[in-house]
């Protein structure tokens, strides 16, 4: 049966206090329920401690990443040896540091491969173009750069993510058209190793979640914007698993 795994990008948008009571709710919710679905968390980094502290000791159904492998040390400093077991993922190459913190192809592939050394990571490796970009017709081939040879899950824990964001795409509401996100996961997945995971990410929300799920490649979506707010999450989440269940 298709799983579909939702990723909550959270960057900078919550304080603490929110950040801990949007897990709370979640994680109470997820422990109730026999959804078919895995929900992954990318908090701001300073939280995670807090937040760890309050699904302790609790069967958790929710996985918990950093947004960016420089985070790492600074968390597992705090985390100590709980490290490994608690923090499972890492974002690499989000657009946020690809603009923001001038980091380029090369950067991130060096990240990603020091990653390697944290044997328990998965790393959900972010790849897109602009909207000049897409303009020029380019997506394919800037996407193909972005993307390191002999990518395959082995190489990290036993998976490994790679998310289509159109760079034009994130936190605009703007969204590609399917036929569109289709065409470059397949050019990803002729790319990579059979059992890389292909996500989506760009303004996905209630209202486009269920066309989007159409796309048979599919195997989760990385949202942010829709992602901080328990009701909207809660929705998603919903109808995720309502159109697993008719499929
Ligand atoms: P968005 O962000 O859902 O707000 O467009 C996605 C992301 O930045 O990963």
């Amino acid at each position: 049966m298709r799983k579909i795994i939702i990723a909550a990008n959270w960057k900078k948008y919550l304080n603490e206090e929110e950040s801990v009571s949007l897990v709370y709710q979640l994680n109470d919710l997820l422990n109730l329920k026999n959804y078919n679905h895995q929900v992954m968390l990318f908090p701001d980094a300073n939280h995670i401690p807090s937040i760890l502290k309050v699904i302790e000791n609790k069967y958790s159904l929710l996985a918990f990443g950093v947004q960016d492998p420089s985070f790492i040390n600074k968390i597992s400093d705090l985390l100590s040896d709980t490290f490994y077991e608690e923090i499972s993922l890492s974002i690499v190459g989000h657009s946020d540091r690809r603009i923001n913190h001038k980091e380029n192809n090369d950067t991130t592939l060096k990240k990603l491969s020091e990653l390697k050394k944290y044997s328990g990571l998965c790393p959900v490796l972010c790849v897109g173009e602009t909207e000049a970009q897409k303009n020029d017709g380019f997506t394919l081939d800037v996407i193909k750069k972005q993307i390191p040879k002999n990518i395959n899950s082995s190489k990290y824990s036993n998976e490994c993510i790679i998310a289509y964001e159109p760079v034009w795409s994130i936190g605009t509401g703007k969204v590609p058209k399917n036929k569109e996100i289709e065409t470059v996961l397949n050019s990803i997945k002729s790319l990579v190793d059979e059992n890389v995971k292909l996500f989506y990410g760009g303004s996905v929300d209630l209202n486009n979640v269920e066309k989007l799920l159409e796309i048979n490649l599919i195997d989760g979506f990385l949202i942010g914007g829709a992602s901080t707010n328990f009701e909207s999450l809660l929705g998603i989440i919903k109808k995720v698993d309502k159109f697993l269940k008719k499929n």
